[in-house]
């Protein structure tokens, strides 16, 4: 079996995983992360009541519910059988908006989620009440200082705890406009500002030092809201007010990732992922996949909303090539680049990443731990202080080895080893924490069962 053992959950856990003869099949995804986060937020600062549709919402989505939910902005939420979360959501609008229902001093707990979190700050700074945000031990070992300076700047009182979670924000309205450059190219420190700003007096400015998601640009113009992306600069225009809307997020292209890379590294694959977000901000994924040597077609359909849409066609068995990623490209690869290490560690040359110092900052030490499980598997992998350097095992000609990965909790470390595995650039894997995948796609575990399990090699046979 390619999957051993169960525990507990909606998911099938397995306790270890091993190379499959095959993968192939139909895959339906989590909806966007990124844009889920935002969908519930900023519908909760509209005015009005709106349904916003998530598919299979991991538990970083959910937190986003609950903090919404004990602020009283959400009044009712239901699964469908398919999986498809409903959240009813009622807007606490105000003329300047940016004000959620609820009483103010609540402890709301983000726990693992860091765009929850760092775009609530956002929210909450325009709101004239005390609120206390905590999360879990993950996320309160994250940087908050980034969010905290902007915010204090527009007139918030924001306390952190060396930097970091517990934050303890004292909201005020009107907030000040704020002509503010990021340090770093972060979509969700650009979120936090551009929320803030609907609840200023004037026009407000970012200015990124490169290229970032911009869901929020997107989301808040579709609701009506004055907000413009000139180059890597977003201006809002405050006080500013909208009506909810109801809201179909797409497919997490970021969870779509795992199966590009699962059918690229197979000999023997071929996959359709339906209803993918093909937001360009996210598909650079895509780019470098195909540019590695990856055979993807993209069948977009027409959107529902504000982000591209489509079902994604790959299919295995071509050569992948070695890589250099560098530069601007970093943010936009961002959450892929430890499933990239995978796909580096099955390419017929060496590959290296640099610019990723962000990665130290995410879930868990990106850099540390992707390297660390690289070497545990017998990848010739090393740590770079911004990224690493990979020399794959030499197209299977090596001997892969089977090896225990240390997750640290993070979902994208545990999923990204589980591709090595399952392509057979592994000999196979035990996951220290495999339900922490959770936290973004909380069925991982039965759809790998599922393209592991398809066609007509028997289920899930080892190699
Ligand atoms: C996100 C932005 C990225 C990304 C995170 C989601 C967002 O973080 O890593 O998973 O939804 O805005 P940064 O913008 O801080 O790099």
């Amino acid at each position: 079996m390619t999957h051993d053992g169960t525990a507990g959950g909606n998911d099938s856990v397995p306790g270890r995983v091993q190379p499959a003869e095959r993968i192939g099949g139909d895959i339906r995804l989590p909806g966007d992360k990124s844009i889920a986060h935002r969908a519930l937020l900023f519908d909760a600062l509209g005015e009005g009541e709106a349904s916003v549709l998530i598919p299979s919402p991991g538990g970083d989505v959910r937190s986003t519910a609950g903090v919404l939910a004990a602020l009283g902005a959400i009044l009712d939420e239901a699964r469908g059988h398919d999986g498809v979360m409903q959240y009813r959501v009622r807007g606490g609008g105000t003329a300047t908006a940016a004000c959620l229902p609820g009483a103010g001093g609540e402890s709301l707990d983000h726990g693992n989620a860091g765009t929850s979190l760092r775009l609530s700050m956002g929210a909450l700074a325009g709101r004239a009440a005390t609120a206390r945000q905590t999360g879990d031990a993950s996320l309160s070992g994250r940087p908050m200082e980034r969010v905290a300076v902007p915010l204090r700047q527009m007139g918030a009182t924001v306390s952190t705890v060396d930097g970091h979670a517990p934050v303890t924000i004292r909201g005020s309205r009107p907030l000040r406009a704020l002509h503010h450059d990021l340090p770093v190219a972060s979509a969700q420190v650009l979120g936090a500002v551009s929320l803030a700003a609907l609840a200023a007096n004037g026009r407000t400015t970012v200015t990124t030092p490169g290229p970032t998601r911009d869901h929020t640009e997107r989301l808040l113009a579709w609701l009506g809201v004055p907000i413009r992306r000139d180059g890597f600069t977003t201006s809002v225009d405050g006080p500013a007010g909208f009506r909810a809307r109801d809201i179909d997020v797409p497919g997490d292209i970021s969870s779509a990732a795992f199966w590009l890379a699962a059918a690229a590294l197979h000999p023997s694959a071929e996959l359709r992922i339906r209803a993918v977000g093909l937001n360009p901000s996210r598909t650079a994924i895509i780019d470098v996949l195909r540019e590695m040597g990856a055979d993807i077609t993209v069948h977009e359909s027409d959107p529902s909303g504000p982000e591209p849409v489509g079902d994604l066609v790959v299919r295995g068995g071509t050569t992948i090539h070695g890589i250099r990623i560098e530069g601007a490209r970093v943010a936009d690869l961002i959450d892929e680049l430890p499933l990239l290490a995978i796909v580096m560690a099955g390419a017929d040359g060496p590959s290296e990443l640099r610019d990723a110092g962000e990665l130290r900052t995410k879930e868990s030490d990106r850099i540390a731990l992707v390297v660390d499980g690289l070497l545990a598997i017998g990848v010739d992998a090393e740590e770079l202080h911004d990224g690493w350097r990979v020399t794959p095992h030499g197209q299977r000609a090596g001997r892969p080895v089977d090896a225990t990965i240390v997750t640290g909790g993070d979902h994208r470390i545990a999923m990204a080893f589980a591709i090595a595995a399952v392509t057979g650039v592994a000999e196979g894997v035990s996951i220290d924490d495999p339900a922490c995948a959770e936290v973004s796609y909380p069925t991982f575990w039965s759809d790998l069962a599922q393209v592991t399990n398809s066609g007509s090699t028997p289920a899930g046979t080892s190699r």
